[in-house]
């Protein structure tokens, strides 16, 4: 069955919270999506669909390095989170949504990604440890959870410092 790929409508927010319930197997990643609707600008937030039903959902959200004022600095945005339906997982549904994801960022003028998330999953993408560019979590997390992207190539040279997620993530 295809999958279709693109960006939420508001008739899809029932199975968006769906989504991510079932993926991570609690309230607190679909309520996070919800904060980031209602308060995080840009809000990019992908659907994949197969045969009517929502199968998986991406979101990327505006990131900021601390001290440095969004306002004037090329946009940086992370993606958090990342869910697909247990039964429709490992079928490349989580990767389509990266890759549309990135082109829909790059279309609203990002030039990096950053995630906190699965070594092993997110460098098939082109994502590379953070602390290469000289970036850090702010979380207290492994080195090789925390990985960078540059949309548009060296974007990310000279902007090192602590990576801030929209203030949605403080509640999470
Ligand atoms: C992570 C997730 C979004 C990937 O979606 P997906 O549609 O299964 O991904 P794809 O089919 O594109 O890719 C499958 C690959 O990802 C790998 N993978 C999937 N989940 C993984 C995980 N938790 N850790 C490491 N690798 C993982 C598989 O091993 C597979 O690798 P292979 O292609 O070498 O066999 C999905 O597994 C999921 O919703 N997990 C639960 C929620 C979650 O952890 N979200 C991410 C938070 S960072």
């Amino acid at each position: 069955m295809d999958l279709i790929l693109r960006e939420e409508r508001p008739d899809d927010r029932d199975a968006i919270r769906l989504v991510n319930e079932r993926a991570f197997d609690r309230p607190d990643e679909a309520n996070l999506v919800d904060a980031l609707r209602s308060e995080a600008r840009p809000f990019v937030s992908i659907v994949a669909e197969q045969g009517g039903v929502i199968v998986g959902h991406l979101v990327f959200s505006p990131v900021t390095i601390a001290g440095q004022p969004a306002e004037g600095s090329p946009r940086l945005l992370g993606l958090a989170p990342m869910a697909v339906l247990p039964d429709h997982q490992r079928r490349g549904v989580g990767s389509a949504l990266v890759r549309l994801g990135f082109d829909t960022c790059r279309a609203l003028g990002a030039v990096a990604v950053v995630v906190l998330g699965h070594p092993e999953y997110y460098p098939r993408f082109g994502f590379r440890p953070a602390s290469s560019f000289g970036l850090r979590s702010e979380y207290d997390v492994p080195d090789d959870v925390f990985l960078a992207l540059e949309l548009r190539p060296g974007s990310l040279s000279g902007r090192s410092g602590s990576i801030r997620y929209h203030e949605a993530f403080a509640s999470f």
